[in-house]
């Protein structure tokens, strides 16, 4: 039987989405619970982005120890240096070379003619070829280019060394019947005394980017491009999830495997909402929290009598979880080490002595310590230590029906900071104070507030997106805490401090 590779793109094009940036520390965390999950490769960011995004790809390079690992890089032989630079400490490194094809992106973003642009990936591929065993290339807006002229394009990178073929639909324009009639037309009519792997990549501007990405494996496709929760620029991408979850069920009609672990599917796609801020719809396919409810009473009577009548999908093979953790302000060290192992996680001394101080803090306001309470956790551990800046208190004076003041106090490099301000609302007394703490003035996008589990004593979960009123930045930080001011105010804190520290975008 075929076995489709699963190539994740969350942490580049996934980034791409408005508002969403992770840290590096974040990164690795996403990177290895992709591994977990059964990811053959994994596009780790765009190394000469910025020297965040350098750091990063370095950073994961250096942590999976399975996975292939592949950067991002234009057809610019500084973007490829960048590349090989971050990437060839990695077990196995892989470059992704994208140079676009269309005839609007040819004529208006690049100014070049097809034999330039033809010359353009020669010479890159060539020059990725001799610093990498594993090639990719990419025609940009492979859908919207003239059929002769994309071959042409794909011929001339595999004469020059490109391993792998990725043809994106960039702006999302194709369908089912076209893309994979695209597939079945490439294969057969390039020549090459290698094997290539064709690669589908679509964004989801129609709808259509998982039935796309499926027609493109049912003509020949070995490998698949996507995002988790399909998160991305615009619409976003193939949601990986579903084509995993496709391949699976409708294994009678693909004839084909994968690589993933289904039974951590809930978990990944998780750990991509809480670090993204981008909640998963209910009724997301596989993943929203509607997939395995039945409301109407026949459903239910079907599904009582025997599951099969309504349930494609149980929701224990994607690892939904639905009973809570025995843990409580009884349990110990050793019952919380354990329940991370099997949550996954191995701690060094330190962090496992700071989580558990937290998990006795949280356990003593809550009653019972769910899971989603302890991954929460360990997200927000990750995020919390990385600009070097952390809430120390908010005090609030609160009057109905007037003015709100607050103080906020930071300790940012070791150094307490504190600062005053009134508001029209609590909340905006707190951002105000913060504000003059990191002397700027973001413009407050986004604010979203989510119970983690039910009940009055749930966590609280803000998400913000804040922009920079100078360059339209846009950074987005996540606050998580027993008490709904507090958590906002480390998440406004969070995303201030990384918009103060952010580097510099090529
Ligand atoms: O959508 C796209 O064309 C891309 C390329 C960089 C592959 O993301
Ligand atoms: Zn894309």
């Amino acid at each position: 039987m075929r076995k489709i590779q699963f190539f994740d793109t969350t942490l580049r094009d996934g980034e791409q989405t408005p508002g969403v940036n992770f840290n590096t520390k974040e990164k690795v965390q996403l990177a290895l619970q992709l591994e977990k999950w059964g990811i053959d490769t994994i596009e780790a960011g765009f190394p000469i982005a910025s020297e965040g995004d350098f750091q990063a790809v370095q950073a994961i390079a250096g942590a999976v120890t399975k996975m292939t690992v592949a950067g991002l890089a234009r057809c610019q032989k500084k973007d490829i240096d960048r590349a090989y630079e971050a990437l060839h400490q990695a077990v196995d490194p892989q470059i992704h070379v994208f140079l676009a094809t269309s005839e609007v992106h040819r004529q208006y973003k690049l100014n070049m003619t097809k034999a330039e642009v033809l010359a353009s990936i020669k010479e890159h591929v060539a020059y990725a070829r001799e610093r990498f065993e594993k090639v990719q290339f990419s025609p940009e807006d492979a859908t919207r280019t003239d059929k002769p002229f994309l071959l042409e394009a794909v011929q001339t990178a595999i004469d020059a060394g490109a391993t792998i073929i990725n043809v994106p639909d960039t702006v999302g324009f194709t369908n089912p019947t076209e893309y994979g009639a695209l597939f079945a037309y490439l294969i057969a009519n390039i020549k090459s005394e290698q094997p290539i792997i064709f690669s589908s990549h679509c964004h989801d501007d129609l709808g259509m980017a998982t039935a796309n990405a499926l027609a493109a494996i049912e003509n020949g496709a070995d490998r698949v491009e996507g995002t988790i929760n399909g998160i991305g620029e615009r619409a976003g991408n193939t949601a990986l999830e579903e084509v995993a979850l496709a391949l699976h069920i409708r294994n009678d009609f693909y004839q084909a495997t994968s690589n993933i672990k289904l039974n951590e599917t809930k978990r990944t796609s998780d750990l991509v909402a809480r670090l993204s801020g981008i909640t998963v719809p209910k009724n997301k396919a596989i993943v929203g929290g509607n997939a395995y409810a039945h409301e109407s009473g026949i459903h239910q009577d079907g599904v009582l009598k025997n599951p099969e009548t309504y349930e494609i999908i149980t929701p224990q093979l994607v690892g939904v979880q639905t009973n809570s953790l025995p843990l409580g302000k009884l349990s110990g060290r050793h019952a919380f080490v354990d329940k991370m192992q099997q949550l996954g996680y191995q701690f060094d001394q330190e962090e496992t002595n700071e989580l558990f101080k937290r998990f006795k803090e949280l356990a003593d306001k809550k009653k019972q310590v769910t899971e989603q309470d302890l991954l929460a956790l360990v997200a927000d551990q990750g995020r919390s230590q990385e600009d070097g800046c952390e809430l120390e208190s908010v005090q609030l004076q609160y009057v109905s029906n007037g003015h709100q003041g607050a103080v906020v106090s930071i300790i940012k490099d070791e150094e307490k900071q504190v600062a005053s301000a009134i508001g029209a609302g609590s909340i905006q007394a707190i951002y105000n104070s913060i504000d003059q703490i990191f002397q700027q003035q973001p413009k407050l996008l986004n604010y979203e507030i989510t119970a983690l589990t039910s009940g009055e004593d749930a966590q609280a979960e803000v998400h913000v997106v804040i922009e920079c009123q100078e360059t339209n930045e846009k950074i987005s930080g996540i606050g998580l805490d027993f008490d709904v001011l507090q958590a906002s105010a480390k998440a406004y804190v969070q995303a201030s401090a990384a918009l103060k520290n952010r580097g510099v975008l090529v």
